[in-house]
């Protein structure tokens, strides 16, 4: 079966609402939002997240099984490139979805310049890690935390672009 990444239009909005809110309820401690809420967001809040930002859909024959964003963003006066959002639906983990949801936002960071691709992750997601260990993703040492639960101190990791 062949996977396609592309790039979410706005007219994309109901296949990332469902992809997020899959992401939500299935892997709810990877993720600074809450299902609860995010169920309730109307269509066109979607569409301004997609008109607004970055985000990138994998599909199968079937539909939408997995999502990444990239975003730009500052902090001490630098300016970075960000990974965020990343989930692949459990019946695609594992067959390298993941990976090419990754090489979408690297393509895009190296676009826009940057040489470093940062992204902040609970540690408890230990599949996650793994995968980002693999992807040359590297602890800083940096730690931040998790805005809703702030008992959760989520673990900076950045890679070569
Ligand atoms: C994170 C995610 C996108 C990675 O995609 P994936 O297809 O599962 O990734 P892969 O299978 O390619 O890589 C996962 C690695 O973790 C390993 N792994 C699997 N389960 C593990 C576990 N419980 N503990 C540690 N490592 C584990 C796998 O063996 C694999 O490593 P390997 O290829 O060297 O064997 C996906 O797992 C996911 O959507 N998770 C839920 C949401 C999430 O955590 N998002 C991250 C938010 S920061």
């Amino acid at each position: 079966m062949v996977v396609e990444i592309r790039r979410a239009r706005v007219a994309d909005a109901e296949d990332y609402a469902t992809i997020r809110l899959e992401a939500l309820r299935v892997a709810p401690d990877a993720f600074g939002s809450v299902y609860e809420d995010v169920a309730k967001f109307p269509l066109n809040r979607f569409e301004e997240q997609l008109r607004n930002g970055c985000y990138f859909l994998a599909y199968d024959d079937d539909g939408v099984i997995g999502t990444s964003s990239y975003a730009q963003y500052s902090s001490n006066r630098r300016r970075h490139a960000g990974l965020y959002g990343m989930f692949v639906t459990p019946h695609w983990q594992g067959q390298g979805v993941a990976a090419e949801l990754v090489n979408a936002v690297r393509q895009r960071a190296r676009l826009g310049g940057y040489r470093e691709l940062y992204l902040s992750v609970n540690p408890a997601m230990a599949r996650a890690v793994a995968f980002y260990e693999r992807e040359g993703f590297r602890d800083t040492g940096e730690r931040e935390p998790m805005r809703r639960d702030s008992s959760v101190s989520l673990m900076t990791m950045k890679a070569h672009v």
